[in-house]
């Protein structure tokens, strides 16, 4: 896959991150460590790595393997957060999951919906896969309002699942298989109005 290639729809658009972005990712992730924290993984066994170079070869490693895919999110050019794809399961299962942020000073103009949908799309239609699935923490109203948008639904609870801010968080479980969304997610959020 081209490490070029980009989505977009309106001010919104989307590009596989590349090493020489580590600077200005760092620069945002670093000036709003507050908004993330809360939602942020961390490692169990010691201090969270902020070496953007070697996170960035690492997700570019796993595209590669045709195991992920890490976009960067633009807003009117701008660079404004992250939207990863990760565990990519092929045959029988082709499944993915997604996370994603954006910073405060562009958040609840939609563009994280927007970001997802034309991901989802892209991946039922050109990866190939089949299911996405969202993990959100209960407590993340603004997160729970991007996939009530596009209309994933909660499959279950998974207690103590991911380790964010420093201890062990229950995750809601969000899915949507590509047979549920033929009119294409972006498409169907479009016309709902939500
Ligand atoms: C969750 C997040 C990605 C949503 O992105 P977004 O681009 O703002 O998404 P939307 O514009 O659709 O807004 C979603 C909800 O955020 C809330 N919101 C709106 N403006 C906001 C603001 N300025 N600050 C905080 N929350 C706001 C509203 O509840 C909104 O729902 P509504 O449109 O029904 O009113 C973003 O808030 C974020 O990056 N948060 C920190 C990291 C994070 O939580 N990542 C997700 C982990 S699962």
């Amino acid at each position: 896959m081209s490490n070029l290639f980009a989505l977009s729809y309106g001010d919104v658009s989307l590009r596989v991150v590349r090493p020489r972005d580590a600077k200005n990712l760092e620069r945002l992730v670093l000036s709003n460590r507050e908004w993330l924290r809360p939602w942020e993984a961390t490692n169990p066994h010691g201090p969270t790595s902020f070496d953007f170079k070697a996170q960035i070869k690492a997700l570019l490693r796993q595209m590669e393997a045709n195991e992920g895919l890490p976009f960067l999110i633009f807003y009117k050019d701008e660079m404004v957060g992250q939207l990863n794809v990760a565990n990519i399961l092929h045959g029988s299962v082709s499944s993915c999951v997604i996370g994603y942020w954006v910073i405060p000073q562009v958040a609840g103009r939609g563009i994280t919906p927007t970001a997802v949908a034309l991901v989802m799309d892209y991946i039922y239609n050109f990866v190939g896969l089949h299911r996405v699935e969202i993990a959100i923490r209960p407590e993340n109203k603004a997160s729970i309002r991007v996939v009530e948008k596009l209309g994933l639904r909660l499959e279950g609870v998974k207690k103590n699942f991911i380790h964010i801010n420093n201890d062990w968080r229950d995750h809601n479980i969000y899915a949507l298989t590509s047979e549920e969304v033929s009119e294409g997610v972006l498409n169907r959020w479009l016309k709902s109005g939500k």
